[in-house]
């Protein structure tokens, strides 16, 4: 997929050119999982896999959408966004309409061809990509004057509102602010960001697609953020100033351990433990310590698993795989978990023989053949 594919899409389904061509990248995320949500930090990244999307505006204020991939058209019947039953895709586009107009924002109609290539349902949010790309194009159509922080905003917004996904602000953000050959660190409390340079010949990253994405992950993850909740109102009692798990430290939540259930304590301990990493992880960045780099997505794994329980047998055993395999700094597995993909941190000399070991010794164990994906990070949502 690319911008001439869409752009002629676009020009044969709607008899006119687009106004504007976008690309609106997917997402890695080297570590800081789970940790948005709880005002922690992420270190996430965009990637050389995008949602194209042709688009201009329509005066009858009606949205028309073409989704290429699935060649499926919607169009609604006037201006109003009315949730969508029978092209669910078309509510990421509508949700920031939505949200954008509770702002007061003048939203005109648009029409909107869109393909690409991020894999869907493999965790690297094909979604957000979508709705801040919507946004990023409105933004553009109708001189809204929003900064990128604003479209990341409403695009979230959009998914927790109207697609009902209580997500974080991560794969929005990294969508849309990330920079080339870098990774992003946001504080999701201050929204304050800062790149650090991910520019090295001699180690590369790897996507291994578990092919695995079980159903319950948006319950999963909505109760996820229920028992953190519970956790900061436990420990709240002891220390008025907590508001979030950032605000926790490790020697005061096992302090008051037997004050959580102990569900609520386990995950409480992933996240702390998680925000700690990734501050950990920049500074190993800045000295460019890979090994440590790899070490703490071990750990990480480790507690996606073993306190946070949001992994499964497949991604597990990858991440074994990876810990076996001499020359693989690190890995674990990417995203809100229940099966996507793991990321990992290889030499760049041994990146072949590993990629071959790990995909047969899954096939063997699984049946299933893992599809691969090399990662380069690229900038965020742009004008083409
Ligand atoms: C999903 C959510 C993000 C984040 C991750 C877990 O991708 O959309 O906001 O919470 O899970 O880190």
């Amino acid at each position: 997929m690319n911008a001439p594919t869409v752009q002629s899409a676009f020009l044969q389904r709607f008899s006119i050119e687009p106004d504007i061509t976008v690309r609106a990248p997917g997402r890695i995320n080297i570590i800081g999982e789970h940790t948005d949500y709880n005002a922690g930090f992420v270190l996430p990244a965009a990637i050389d896999k995008a949602i194209w999307m042709a688009a201009g505006r329509r005066s009858d204020g009606r949205f028309a959408f073409y989704a290429l991939d699935l060649n499926e058209f919607f169009i609604s019947e006037n201006a109003d966004t009315v949730f969508q039953q029978q092209f669910k895709w078309a509510n990421y586009l509508l949700g920031v309409v939505s949200e954008a107009r509770k702002d007061g924002l003048q939203i005109g109609g648009l029409n909107v061809a869109f393909g690409g290539d991020v894999p869907l349902g493999a965790g690297l949010s094909s979604s957000a990509a979508l709705e801040s790309g919507a946004m990023f194009i409105f933004n553009e159509l109708y001189g809204l004057g929003l900064s990128r922080m604003d479209i990341v905003r409403l695009a979230q917004r959009g998914e927790n509102n109207f697609v009902g996904m209580k997500c974080g602000i991560m794969d929005m953000f990294a969508s849309v602010i990330s920079r080339e050959k870098s990774v992003v660190r946001l504080d999701c409390r201050s929204l304050e960001y800062a790149y650090f340079p991910f520019d090295t010949e001699n180690y590369s990253l790897v996507l291994i697609d578990s092919g695995v994405k079980h159903t319950l992950v948006d319950s999963e993850y909505n109760t996820r953020r229920a028992e953190c909740e519970e956790g900061v109102a436990v420990l709240k009692q002891f220390d008025p100033h907590i508001s979030s798990l950032r605000d926790v430290s490790m020697d005061l939540l096992l302090q008051h351990e037997s004050q959580l259930r102990p569900v609520v304590f386990r995950r409480c301990k992933f996240v702390v433990a998680e925000i700690a990493r990734v501050e950990q992880a920049c500074a190993a960045l800045e000295q460019n310590d890979f090994a440590t780099l790899g070490r703490l997505m071990l750990d990480g794994h480790e507690g996606l698993d073993v306190d946070y329980e949001v992994c499964v047998p497949e991604t597990n055993f990858l991440v074994e795989q990876a810990r076996r395999f001499s020359g693989v700094a690190g890995a674990r597995q990417m995203g809100g978990g229940f099966g996507g993909c793991t990321i990992n941190l290889v030499e760049t000399s041994v990146m072949d023989a590993y990629l071959d070991f790990v995909r047969t010794a899954y096939e063997e164990a699984f049946g299933i053949v893992a599809r691969v994906y090399p990662v380069h990070l690229t900038g965020g949502t742009t004008r083409v």
